[in-house]
């Protein structure tokens, strides 16, 4: 048994603990495992080569990915499936394991329907993925933001400043609330709630009136303020995705002119993507990892492994087609609750 392993969309933390997981339980059942490089991009042209235990015994602290990832879509261009199909041919490989988000896991989703024996593993900082209950990168993620926050915090201490936090998290708001809740934010807006800036700002001004001289807000990449442009429309992605990133300065400077309070804007970014996994994330993506060739060895494909409950589990890829998982109205309360 041949099997290939690719990795798509954003990184995260994690994704090395499951080359190492799949490589690892294939040796004992005597797999081959096949890392293919740059995500989709490796099977329209051919970027591949085997993978053993030598190359992976060490990374599972390892943040990024070794097999590298893109954003590539095959289904973008005509001879784009053709080419894959003929490559996967051509690497001998019985399996694929595709993990990635939910563009990732809807291409992967395709080529199942095309006869390809597909087994997806949901990975993605933003923990947007429905049916998995959470996804690894997403604690790494929450954590490296709450121990930034921290740091934010006693330097607008210090100046008595306002700080406006934005994070990533495209459509989905979890990475803002769960690192806004555990870092104890004044305020946390997310992408699944409209902005008001006059209901902000007021709130600002009444914590500046009672001498609170510095609140902290954090805000979703992905929230939109009305009147204003948010993203770089001009660069989308294979999968129509525009650039985002931008919300955070835009409110700061609104939040200075109506406040008047000196505000600044910190963007997190990318930086809570990269480095090392928490152990959470290490030992949910090592699960993940095993629980995919488990699924290959009983022939199970078409579906995505992915923890629910505490249990490793698998659900069709065809029911997480064009949906994402948006903050619960627990969460969102809870937003509401610790709003001081
Ligand atoms: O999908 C994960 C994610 O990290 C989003 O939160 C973010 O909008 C996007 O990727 C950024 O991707 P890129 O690396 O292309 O800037």
């Amino acid at each position: 048994m041949k099997i290939g392993i690719l990795n798509g969309g954003g990184d995260c933390a994690g994704l090395n603990a499951v080359t190492r997981a799949v490589v690892r339980k294939s040796d004992e059942y005597g797999y081959e495992v096949i890392g293919i490089k740059h995500g989709w991009a490796g099977l329209t042209n051919l970027d591949a080569a085997p993978l053993t235990w030598n190359e992976v015994s060490h990374i599972i602290n390892l943040g990024g990915t070794i097999l590298h990832t893109t954003r590539t879509n095959p289904f973008r261009t005509q001879e784009g499936p053709e080419q894959v199909l003929r490559n996967l041919k051509q690497l001998g490989l019985d399996a694929l394991i595709a993990v990635g988000g939910e563009d990732t896991l809807s291409v992967g989703a395709k080529f199942s329907q095309l006869g390809v024996k597909v087994v997806g593993v949901p990975k993605t900082i933003d923990n947007d993925i429905v049916l998995a209950d959470v996804t690894f990168g997403f604690d790494t993620a929450v954590n490296v933001t709450v121990e930034a926050i921290d740091r934010i915090q006693t330097t607008a201490e210090s100046h008595d400043r306002i700080m406006v936090v934005e994070v990533m998290g495209r459509h989905a708001g979890w990475i803002a609330a769960y690192a806004g809740i555990a870092s104890g934010a004044n305020l946390t807006l997310v992408p699944e709630e409209t902005i008001d800036i006059s209901e902000i700002c007021n709130f600002l001004k009444k914590r500046h009136d009672a001498k609170r001289m510095t609140s902290i807000v954090v805000v979703g990449e992905g929230c939109t303020l009305k009147g204003h442009v948010t993203t770089d429309q001009s660069k989308v992605d294979e999968f129509g995705h525009v650039r985002l990133g931008g919300i955070g300065e835009i409110l700061a400077r609104e939040i200075e002119k109506r406040v008047g309070i000196e505000t600044r804007a910190v963007v997190l970014g990318h930086v809570t993507r990269g480095g090392s996994p928490s152990a959470y994330d290490r030992i949910l993506a090592t699960r993940l990892g095993v629980a995919a060739i488990e699924a290959i060895k009983k022939q199970n494909y078409g579906i995505m492994v992915c923890l629910r409950g505490n249990v490793m589990s698998h659900v069709p890829l065809s029911d997480i087609l064009g949906k994402m998982k948006n903050l619960d109205a627990e969460t969102i309360a809870l937003l509401k609750d610790f709003r001081e």
